[in-house]
């Protein structure tokens, strides 16, 4: 079985448990008991049944690592140092490296640290498709495209549970904006929630058993996304057979009667009045009064065992339950070589970089994302971490003593204590976020006021080092001030005024390299066309400084890739052209299933850079495409093998994503012109050659019919694409499909 086999592919049955051992303990506990199991009673934990070895269930955020540790009962940081981490790329960077092993990699990370840190449940990764450009917490999920996340979840769930550590897949779902994000009722068509927003999370179900869940905060089509019946029920439990845990988002209940009769199994919320939540004392006086039937309680109930037991949480299980480990050296190299391989070189002109080492005279850092880390910020996904290595740290590793690096900050960030807020209870609080986002905006137009002048002396003193330093690398981008849970971006520009320090460094040195540190896309027009050379790296952990120095240097060589589209205006972007965005009470996805590339490379519309886009110091030639179609070998499925030559055309190492869209070339829907369906990276010395392999099954062909209420391939032509971005097509041939084929 290939590795790629063996990442992605079916798992089902893989942690039967003994369902037996389930309804003897169930049947030994007590109505109270049971409702302990069923809600926080901390704000990250469970209560457990000591009598009967049932130890309560340890949460902690999340997606970059795991969270520091809370007090039980309040949002205080307990204050020692034992809570300290390795500091993992985002989901965004992760996306971006467009490999499967290295997702799988990085999930062992991640579950070995959990479980070392004592967690039963560790909440990531957060799969939300990036909608728009603006939504805060862009940078925690992965893509625009739904078969990259599903391609990239499985291993990456896989590797966490490994671990005896449960993911907990986040957010069931549209949850695509931070503005009214406890209320907003999303409203989407049944083909767009099937084709675009939930695949990943079924993916990771069918192929990755992921052990838990947890509903958005969210309301779709009326219903609170935490407790309802269509999601919950008829989608997850019903059609895709789920049956490991559901966890509500902190707060997201809101009704004792509509959540106990519902799918959702553990009620978590950010206030500490444990037996006042909806799942608890409430629920409890209701079914002794024979308002609810126990019987709801026990389906939880089971459930939760259930979960406990694929972790080896319970009884003499306990002895083989894995005991992970934190801040390895190990943790550490997998993180380097995940940040190295999700940094994206955008444009490079003249072959601007990489910078030669030993040619280097004089070298200047300009803008703070050169010397700021950014691990401790963005809301849930916030942590304390052993180290991290800030651009500027890992441009003077790695070029040591021989040569004079300069820094100016360029412009002037407000503090976070000028801007101390808890923004965790503010956001559930629309009056309290309103007066947030005013006392914020009063502070800072005060703020701004303040430092105009210092503004100017930053940037004079940026321009001035500029022109007389050679090399000159702007460090620039948003930070989790912008990237943030809880609130959404208002545009898409560049903050602090960064787009006047860029045009005026680029004025006075036209080769300053401009390196962007972001987790959603940023308006470039401005000066995109004036800079030759343009890197974007996303959080990249602990290790990102050292790796975006590696590659400024020609150590490494990049091969990241655009896992999202990025724009030239945020008025082109479907969500804000033809959807809703951003609105209170509702939003409706008018865009459908045209939603990233879907919709930009349908209406030829100029991008910023494209999907898929990223450059290396090499250069790849496609070749020999063949394509065979093999509709009788299966019953009741096509097999599609794709085959191409890739060489490495240019004089050293490197890897190419290779991607493979599928057009439908004549559909009785409204169709993307293509979409993504499979991809391979492949490494390559200079002058060698491989073939890769694609193979592509029905589901790679289908639209959601929802009159037919399944997936649908219609008998006809088809085109597939081999391709370096979505804009970028290397290769092509037509294929004709025959029969006609549904699936679920
Ligand atoms: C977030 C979740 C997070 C939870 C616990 C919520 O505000 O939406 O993603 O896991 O808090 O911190």
């Amino acid at each position: 079985m290939l590795l790629r086999d063996k990442l992605t592919g079916e798992t089902k049955d893989m942690k039967k448990v003994d369902e037996a051992r389930i309804e003897e303990l169930l049947s030994q506990l007590t109505l109270e008991e049971k409702i302990g199991m069923i809600h926080g009673e901390g704000l990250f934990q469970t209560a457990g049944v000591a009598r009967l070895g049932i130890p309560p269930l340890k949460m902690s955020d999340g997606p970059m690592g795991v969270r520091k540790e809370f007090a039980l009962d309040s949002w205080v940081n307990t204050s020692t140092t034992d809570d300290k981490v390795s500091y993992l790329p985002s989901n965004s960077a992760l996306a971006s490296t467009w490999n499967r092993e290295m997702a799988y990699k990085t999930g062992q990370v991640l579950g070995a640290e959990a479980r070392g840190r004592g967690k039963d449940v560790i909440l990531a990764p957060g799969i939300n498709i990036k909608r728009s450009p603006l939504c805060g917490r862009n940078f925690e999920y992965m893509s625009e495209d739904p078969r990259l996340i599903e391609e990239l979840v499985v291993p990456l769930i896989k590797g966490i549970q490994e671990n005896d550590v449960a993911a907990c897949l986040k957010h069931f779902v549209a949850n695509n904006q931070e503005t009214d994000r406890l209320e907003v009722d999303t409203y989407l068509d049944e083909r767009t929630l099937r084709e675009i927003y939930m695949p990943g999370f079924k993916a990771a179900i069918d192929k990755a058993e992921t052990h838990s869940i947890m509903g958005a905060y969210n309301r779709l089509y009326g219903e609170y996304c935490c407790q309802s019946k269509y999601l919950l029920t008829t989608i997850l439990r019903d059609e895709w057979a789920y049956d490991g845990a559901v966890i509500s988002d902190w707060g997201g209940v809101h009704d004792t009667k509509e959540a106990a009769e519902s799918d959702l199994d553990i009620e978590m919320s950010v206030v500490s009045n444990f037996d006042e939540y909806y799942m608890a004392n409430p629920l409890l006086e209701a079914v002794r009064a024979g308002e609810i039937q126990e019987e709801c309680i026990d389906k939880k109930i089971r459930n939760i065992l259930r979960t406990m037991l694929r972790l080896n949480m319970l009884g003499d299980d306990r002895k083989n339950r894995v005991s992970g480990t934190y801040n390895s050296p190990e943790h550490q190299k997998e993180i380097l070589e995940c940040a190295r391989e999700s940094i994206i070189l955008l444009k490079n002109d003249d072959q601007r970089l990489p910078l030669q080492k030993d040619k280097i005279k004089s070298l200047a850092v300009i803008g703070q994302n050169g010397e700021r880390v950014h691990s401790n910020g963005g809301g849930s996904a916030e942590i304390k971490a052993l180290y991290e290595i800030s651009p500027l740290l890992g441009l003077k590793m790695e070029l040591g003593g021989a040569v004079d690096v300069k820094y100016a900050k360029g412009y002037y960030v407000p503090t976070k204590e000028e801007k101390k807020i808890n923004w965790q209870i503010d956001s559930l609080d629309k009056e309290q976020m309103d007066k947030y986002e005013e006392e914020s905006q009063d502070r800072l137009n005060q703020l701004q006021k303040e430092i105009e002048s210092k503004q100017e002396e930053l940037l004079a003193q940026a321009v001035l080092l500029a022109k007389e330093t050679e090399d000159v690398i702007l460090v620039v981008g948003l930070d989790h001030e912008y990237d943030v849970e809880g609130k959404d971006r208002k545009d898409m520009k560049l903050p602090y005024g960064q787009d006047r320090l860029i045009k005026e460094v680029l004025a006075v040195n036209p080769n300053a390299i401009v390196v962007l540190i972001a987790g959603s896309p940023v308006e470039m027009e401005s000066w995109a066309d004036d800079a030759k050379a343009i890197v974007w790296s996303y959080y990249a952990g602990m290790e990102g400084g050292r790796a975006l120095a590696e590659i400024l240097l020609g150590k490494v060589n990049p091969s990241g890739k655009l896992a999202e589209t990025l724009p030239r205006k945020l008025e082109d972007s479907p969500a804000h052209s033809l959807g809703e965005f951003g609105l209170y009470g509702k939003v409706t996805y008018n865009e459908g299933v045209f939603v990233g590339y879907r919709y930009f490379d349908s209406h030829n519309t100029d991008v910023q850079f494209p999907f898929g886009h990223g450059l290396s110091y090499t250069k790849f030639e496609y070749s020999n495409l063949m394509v065979s179609i093999d509709e009788s070998s299966m019953e009741d499925d096509l097999i599609v093998k794709i085959k191409a030559t890739i060489k490495n055309t240019g004089n050293q190492a490197g890897a190419e994503v290779v991607q493979v869209y599928v057009a439908d070339k004549e559909a009785s829907v409204s169709r993307p012109v293509h979409e993504l369906k499979g991809f391979d990276k492949v490494y390559l010395e200079p002058g060698h050659e491989k073939m890769v392999e694609v193979i592509l099954n029905k589901d790679s062909f289908g639209f959601f019919d929802e009159d037919g209420s399944s997936f649908l391939v219609e008998p006809g032509e088809f085109e597939i694409q081999l391709a370096s971005s979505s804009r970028d097509i290397r290769l092509k041939e037509l294929i004709k499909i025959d029969k006609e084929y549904r699936y679920s």
